[in-house]
């Protein structure tokens, strides 16, 4: 296993994280009244973890496209880009007066990364850990010298692909209801599938879903009975809803048999059309998740 992070709050949560893709491999926090920590992740057991492949689970980030590239600067560039497969560096972890531990990854341009990608970037991932949440910040930082804007802004798709441990088929994700979507079951590319309307009040992932939800609400809650998952997102405006049931996951090498199961993926990100960044400017995307306790659970 390539170097990794781990962080400790004093309440008993903790998270993971790989240096290679800034993987976030593990999140475990307690429910509301017991001190045992539960996995809130979903990582295969098949998962490659040597660095030679992105990670299957966890919350792997997609950085600077999303699926395959459609922008003329990301042609040379792998399904969901190089952040998640590049290696990462740190330095410090910080602890707030609360408990709270945040430590930061940066990726610059790499000789393998410019072999590709031609811009000048510099990305932050902020991870900071409470005792019930885990939130992951991402900052593009356009580093090219050039004052003219728009012919060097940095153009870019970002998104956190959370892969949550959940019983897939007792799913509901809320609120999603009349949003516009795209089904990406129904065509090779999103651009390509004609926009449709979500009608469901819970969208769930009983048969193979690849949704991306443009313009949504940015904030999210992923339930099942006996438990739940908030997803609070800022600069984040579209959501990614996908699972691919035996359908497709039985055709993925490092998707364990019967791994689609166990887990939905909700995530938030800028994916419909390109984000741009002045140089000089930062963008940040965020997303704060946290476990929802048994109060506000629904049935
Ligand atoms: C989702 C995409 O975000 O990621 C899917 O919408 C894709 O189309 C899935 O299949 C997994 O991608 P990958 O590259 O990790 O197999």
């Amino acid at each position: 296993m390539p170097a990794e992070i781990i962080l400790h709050h004093p309440k008993g949560s903790s998270v993971q994280i790989m240096l290679y893709g800034a993987t976030i491999v593990s999140w475990r926090s307690p429910s509301e009244g017991r001190s045992d920590p539960a996995e809130r992740l979903f990582v295969s057991a098949t998962a490659i973890t040597d660095g030679s492949k992105p990670v299957r689970g966890g919350i792997p980030v997609v950085f600077p496209c999303f699926g395959p590239p459609t922008h003329r600067e990301h042609s040379n560039l792998p399904q969901h880009g190089f952040a998640r497969s590049s290696t990462w560096s740190w330095d410090d972890v910080i602890k707030d007066e609360g408990g709270r531990l945040s430590v930061t990854l940066t990726l610059a341009p790499t000789a393998a990364i410019t072999a590709l990608y031609k811009r000048q970037f510099h990305l932050s991932f902020v991870v900071t850990l409470g005792e019930f949440d885990l939130s992951t910040e991402l900052h593009v930082k356009n580093t090219s010298g050039s004052t003219e804007y728009p012919p060097d802004s940095l153009e870019f798709q970002a998104l956190f692909h959370n892969y949550i441990l959940a019983p897939a088929n007792d799913v509901l994700i809320t609120p999603l209801q009349n949003n516009s979507y795209f089904d990406k079951t129904e065509s090779t590319e999103e651009g390509r599938a004609t926009a449709k309307i979500e009608t469901r009040a819970g969208v769930d992932v009983r048969k193979f879903t690849d949704s991306v939800y443009e313009n949504a609400c940015q904030n999210y809650e992923v339930t099942w009975p006996g438990g739940g998952i908030g997803i609070k997102t800022a600069n984040m405006k579209d959501v990614v809803v996908w699972n691919p049931q035996a359908e497709a996951g039985s055709k993925m090498g490092d998707m364990e048999k019967g791994g689609w199961e166990k887990f939905v993926c909700c995530e938030p990100g800028y994916v419909r059309g390109f984000e741009r960044v002045a140089p000089g400017m930062t963008w940040v995307g965020k997303q704060v998740i946290s476990v929802i306790h048994a109060a506000r659970r629904h049935q």
